[in-house]
């Protein structure tokens, strides 16, 4: 190994090493001991904040969220209205360059009305800080609105009842890319049935006019920390795709 490879190879660990820490999982997955380390990506200049691309909408066909919202109204489309205490709707930059879409609300988020704020919520935030992101800058929404009961998986009739919602959404905000948190969301955004995440993950799909990349949900990653590795691989393709640097 060259010195030079040695320096990028060390880079490498050091910032995945960082990532983990962020996101607070402490032990190593046994392949890194085996040399899964990674190159470092070239840093890239550019702010994930940078104004919008989408001042060209121009069209009065797509709605803001707010009306989007508003048409949703205190909605009773499918079952899930039975027994929900809130409508989690989504929140976070309305032309954030970056959309999270995950499954559907839990206990904590039904209680308090927002996206990803329990246990796996507070994952997706530190990860989105390892990413040089605040909750601010992106948007974070759900395939479902409102939660199953027991934290099952949304039927299918629940998910059709809100697809629309969450395409109009995602056109309001027309991001550059959305990054699909689990097997339900990915199911849906790219309408197939049987497949596996992780023959699916590490590269940029297309989703309309949004690059859209595929990972486990945090739910995942607190019940098994191997999923971290490719996880932060992830989410380093997002952010040189955003011109945010990997490095230092
Ligand atoms: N899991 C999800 O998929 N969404 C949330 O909002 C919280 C947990």
């Amino acid at each position: 190994m060259s010195s030079n490879e040695f320096y990028e190879t060390t880079q490498a660990l050091e910032n995945y090493l960082r990532f983990c820490k962020e996101i607070g999982i402490g032990e190593l997955p046994a392949g890194l001991a085996a040399g899964g380390t990674e190159i470092a990506d070239t840093e890239k200049n550019g702010t994930a904040l940078s104004p919008d691309r989408r001042d060209s909408h121009g069209s009065s066909a797509i709605q803001t969220l707010s009306e989007i919202r508003e048409e949703l109204g205190d909605c009773t489309r499918c079952r899930l209205c039975e027994t929900r205490k809130s409508i989690v709707f989504g929140e976070g930059n309305p032309k954030a360059r970056l959309v999270f879409v995950g499954e559907g609300p839990g206990r904590d988020e039904d209680i308090q009305g927002r996206p990803f704020v329990g246990r796996a919520g507070q994952l997706l935030t530190k990860i989105i800080q390892a990413m040089k992101l605040e909750r601010k800058d992106v948007y974070i929404c759900n395939v479902v609105k409102c939660r199953p009961p027991k934290n099952r998986n949304p039927e299918p009739d629940e998910v059709a009842s809100c697809e629309p919602f969450l395409m109009k959404q995602i056109e309001s905000i027309n991001p550059e890319i959305i990054v699909s948190l689990g097997s339900v969301a990915t199911g849906l955004m790219l309408k197939l049935k049987n497949f596996k995440m992780g023959q699916l993950r590490g590269t940029f799909h297309q989703y309309g006019n949004s690059k859209l990349m595929i990972t486990y949900h945090p739910a995942a990653l607190l019940r098994n920390p191997s999923f971290k590795k490719p996880v932060w691989e992830d989410m380093k393709l997002v952010m040189k795709e955003l011109g945010i640097p990997v490095n230092g």
